[in-house]
């Protein structure tokens, strides 16, 4: 099965990320599948736009696919997989034409970091969209760090990066992360509004480094693993002074780390055999 449906029509090319059974996780040959897909649009002249969505009723992305992730073997191992799907979002962002991410239901993870990596965004109003990465024991690895704070705003992004917790589709809107859209005739009306924006130049998202407070608030984290958080407080409050490029780099390498802390193996061990609602036992090392 194609892990990336495309189809080109009145000028706009839609690509559906298709994995469905595992609400469109991203695994590696998919990452590959998006990456060929946007460079095929990129390069043919029937084609002004690229819309992007995801296959089915609930996900337009639900992450990182969990079970690769599992699979790394080291932190250099998972370090790769980051830069391998930043190098596909990086691609996705430097396009001439312009990019609409179309979120039909959860961005979450590598989902919203996708949506993320787009010119911009529309979002059904089933939407939810999140960095829940922590509830795993890991961190963001495909831009979410750097490019949240970049959309929402540092305080707001601390707290979503921080606590895990998703925010409903009006409730992005209203934070910065693109316009809502109704359920109903969604496709369409995003149509429209890439067709809006291939008569203008794509809006680049802002790479200079971004102030961050001398003293970030402090948040409750409940059960979360304090270990997996010093890594992330580092890898947004380190990126950030850096230009995005740079930050996205030393992102990658504290996602790689992470594989040394035993709460990475807690984590996504426990999603795999008791799913998304069972909090990890962390211990915090
Ligand atoms: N990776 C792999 N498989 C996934 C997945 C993911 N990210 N998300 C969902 N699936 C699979 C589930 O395991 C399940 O498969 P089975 O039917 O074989 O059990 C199938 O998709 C359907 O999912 P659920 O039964 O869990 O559906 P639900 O409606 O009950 O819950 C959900 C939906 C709340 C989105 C839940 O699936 C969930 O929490 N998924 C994980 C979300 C997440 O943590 N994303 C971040 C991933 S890590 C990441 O992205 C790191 C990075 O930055 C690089």
């Amino acid at each position: 099965m194609n892990k990336v449906l495309y189809e080109v029509r009145d000028g706009v090319a839609v690509l559906t990320v298709n994995r469905p059974e595992a609400l469109n996780a991203l695994d590696l040959e998919t990452h590959a599948a998006i990456k060929e897909a946007a460079l095929r649009a990129e390069g043919a002249r029937e084609v002004a736009g690229i819309l992007l969505t995801g296959a089915g009723e609930k996900a337009f992305v639900a992450g990182a696919d969990i079970k690769e992730l599992a699979a790394a073997r080291s932190a250099d191992d998972l370090e790769r997989l980051s830069l391998f799907g930043q190098d596909v979002f990086a691609t996705l962002a430097a396009l001439k034409k312009p990019v609409l991410a179309a979120v039909n239901g959860f961005a979450l993870g590598g989902g919203l970091e996708l949506a993320m990596a787009c010119h911009d965004r529309v979002l059904c109003e089933n939407a939810l969209l999140g960095q829940p990465e922590v509830n795993l024991g890991i961190i963001p690895g495909y831009g979410g760090t750097q490019r949240l704070p970049r959309l929402v705003g540092f305080e707001r992004a601390w707290s979503m990066l921080r606590t895990g917790r998703p925010i409903k589709a009006a409730e992005s809107a209203a934070a910065g992360l693109g316009t809502l859209l109704p359920r109903e005739g969604f496709l369409d009306a995003a149509k429209t509004r890439l067709k809006v924006m291939i008569d203008h130049r794509p809006r680049r998202l802002e790479p200079a480094p971004l102030p961050v407070p001398e003293m970030p608030p402090e948040l409750e984290l409940g059960h979360l693993s304090r270990s997996i958080d010093a890594l992330l407080q580092a890898a947004i409050l380190e990126g950030l002074r850096l230009p995005l490029e740079q930050g996205l780099r030393l992102e990658a390498r504290y996602f790689g780390a992470c594989h040394e802390t035993e709460d990475l193996h807690l984590g996504l061990r426990n999603f795999l055999e008791q799913g998304p609602r069972h909090p990890a036992p962390f211990v915090h090392r």
